[in-house]
């Protein structure tokens, strides 16, 4: 199975690394493109050292540009497998060309950032059942085991039913942007920096809340319907980023249930990365302090023992605990692809786009909230024509960026209350 790698940045050579150590089948890598020489010849470098002749990407296989997807992809032949690792502004555009030339498709989350393109991902992917295609997602917690059963149990009744779940990432920073440096173009500055522009990345809502709010909501076997949400800007400085520094957001299901979440990106505040569903007969966990392993659990009661760090594992004995996934677990990231590449080499039914599309949204939908002290709908979302990077399939390195700086030397930030129909 040969595979091209299109954004080589740190995700998507992870990604190409974990489609060379499937055990289903070889696989080669054969093609890849990205915008920055550096992460195009470090990425390519550390994938040779580490998988030898798996890696066959000759200088003239190794693509550079705005347009260097293409060139990738036009490397492989119909059937092989595409890895979008790019920030999502690109996803559609990558996307839309991947179907073009018959091959199957790895997209990172999230696969979109706003209402238009979601509803154009909608299309796409349903173009890529129409021709057999399969599409991957990178919510890899949908392909643990270890939360795979969890939701087994959850949907036997052990924790009865699902009366509230709560989602936690707290860290220390992140999403930041210093001033552009002399001597690089605003578009190469904008991507360099992608987790602090709402058009490259949906910011660090979207980039890093995506999965608890996934795992909840695929837990809970429905998406919310709407949000309502705070945040504000506290200790960001001088940076530039349209990102809020804290944000807490409620997302209501469509039978009153909330998911209550909380982000925060502040240093010397105390971190958490979790997530829990409270039953009516008892509670689970979903994930403890990190995407993997999972370490997912079921507690009798509402009680649920906190873990602080990883030097509090293995778990201490709790009287409450009536079930735990056995350690240690395997990876995600491999599991999404030992089943990606399964499902490409029986000729299975495997189309991610939907659901990845839906996750995408409704976590779009709870950053709007938070961004325009507003309740808005997923219907709302949906329907919000605010396109953020309208022109991301027109890209260029010299040419304008999605936002500019204002007269005021700074981005556009979301202003709740003021600004409500639009984030920025
Ligand atoms: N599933 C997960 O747990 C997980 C973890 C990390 C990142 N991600 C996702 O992976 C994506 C990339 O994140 P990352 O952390 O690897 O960032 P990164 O900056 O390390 O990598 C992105 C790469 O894409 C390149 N790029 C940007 N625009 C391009 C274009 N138009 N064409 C080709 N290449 C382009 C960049 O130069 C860079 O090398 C994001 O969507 C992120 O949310 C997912």
């Amino acid at each position: 199975m040969e595979v091209a790698l299109v954004g080589a940045g740190g995700r998507g050579t992870g990604a190409a690394g974990n489609a060379l150590s499937v055990e289903n089948g070889p696989t080669k890598l054969v093609a890849i493109a990205d915008v920055v020489p550096k992460k195009l010849n470090d990425n390519y470098d550390r994938l040779k050292t580490q998988f030898g002749a798996k890696v066959d990407v000759p200088p003239e296989r190794r693509f550079l540009g705005f347009d260097a997807y293409k060139q990738a992809m036009d490397a492989l032949k119909p059937g092989g497998v595409v890895i979008l690792g790019t920030p999502p502004a690109f996803r559609w555009v990558h996307f839309k060309y991947a179907i073009d030339k018959g091959l199957h498709t790895f997209m990172e989350k999230p696969v979109t950032v706003d209402g238009p393109t979601t509803k154009r991902i909608f299309e796409l992917g349903d173009l890529a059942t129409r021709r057999n295609l399969k599409v991957g997602v990178g919510l890899m917690v949908r392909h643990c085991r270890a939360r795979q059963e969890l939701l087994n149990r959850i949907r036997d009744g052990q924790i009865g039913e699902i009366v509230a779940m709560r989602g936690y990432r707290m860290g220390q920073g992140g999403g930041t942007a210093p001033p552009k440096p002399e001597g690089m173009s605003e578009v190469m500055y904008q991507l360099s920096r992608f987790h602090a522009f709402l058009w490259a990345s949906g910011g660090v809502f979207s980039d890093y809340y995506i999965h608890q709010i996934d795992e909840c909501s695929w837990m809970k076997g429905a998406w919310p319907v709407e949000a309502h949400g705070v945040g504000g800007r506290h200790y960001r400085g001088d940076s530039l980023d349209q990102n809020f520094d804290t944000y807490s957001v409620q997302f209501v299901y469509p039978d009153g249930t909330r998911l209550y979440f909380d982000g925060r990106n502040m240093a010397g505040a105390r971190d958490e990365f979790a997530s829990y569903a409270h039953g009516s007969k008892g509670s689970a966990v979903i994930s403890t302090l990190a995407h993997t392993p999972g370490i997912t659990r079921i507690y009798k009661g509402q009680n649920i023992p906190r873990v602080n760090n990883r030097k509090e594992l293995p778990l201490a004995a709790d009287p409450n605990l009536v079930w735990a996934f056995p350690q240690p677990e395997k990876s995600p990231y491999q599991w999404e692809w030992d089943d990606l590449l399964e499902a490409i080499r029986n000729d299975k039914p495997y189309n991610e786009v939907r659901r990845g599309a839906e996750a995408s949204l409704v976590t779009s939908m709870g950053r709007m909230a938070a961004h325009t002290g507003q309740i808005i709908t997923y219907q709302q979302m949906l329907d919000c024509p605010h396109e953020f990077a309208p022109d991301a399939d027109k890209l260029t390195p010299d040419g304008p960026a999605p936002v500019r700086l204002g007269a005021d030397g700074k981005y556009p930030q979301p202003e709740p209350g003021v600004k409500k129909d639009r984030e920025y």
